[in-house]
């Protein structure tokens, strides 16, 4: 199973803010998958707050990866724009995982209804938005982890 990880930070892409968030992912993604299947996490790709930015490198990694997890610009300022970026990308939207995401947030924090995370499929990639913080990919990762593998099984 190939995972990408994109953080996307106008700060972290530009020096001024360590990036967390995508490291505390790839740390997730390579313990909890490890069990189940060969997985192959990359280190976080990191791309500024741009729709043309973000775009690019969606598409760059659905050449080969079997899922993609975006963390960061999911929220309500100018500058969030992930959800409009893989709108563009997607070719089929994943509902469902979405109201899990959410749910599930906002049973830890009713800052959950912030933010605007999209889920979809473009070929044979699952394209996954998580909120910039290693709390939230924590949790995130935590309610999407158990429907994972058989999402994929699905998607091959
Ligand atoms: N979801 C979970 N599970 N845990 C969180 O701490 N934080 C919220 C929300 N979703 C949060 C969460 C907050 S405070 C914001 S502003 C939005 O995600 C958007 O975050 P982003 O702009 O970093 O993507």
């Amino acid at each position: 199973m190939r995972v990408s990880v994109i953080t996307v930070s106008d700060s972290s892409h530009a020096g001024t803010r360590v990036d967390e968030s995508g490291p505390k992912l790839v740390e997730l993604v390579d313990k909890s998958l490890k069990v189940n299947a060969t997985v192959n996490v990359g280190s976080p790709t990191v791309v500024p707050d741009d729709v043309k930015e973000i775009r690019k490198a969606l598409l760059e990694k659905c050449k080969d990866s079997d899922v993609i997890i975006t963390t960061g610009g999911t929220g309500f300022s100018k500058r969030d724009v992930t959800p409009e970026a893989t709108l563009e990308v997607i070719e089929r939207r994943c509902n469902g995982m979405e109201i899990a995401m959410h749910t599930g947030s906002l049973k830890v924090t009713p800052m959950a209804a912030l933010s605007r995370a999209i889920v979809g499929i473009r070929g044979g990639t699952l394209i996954i938005n998580m909120p910039g913080s290693v709390k939230a990919v924590k949790e995130c990762w935590e309610i999407l982890e158990p429907v994972l593998n058989h999402a994929l099984d699905l998607l091959k």
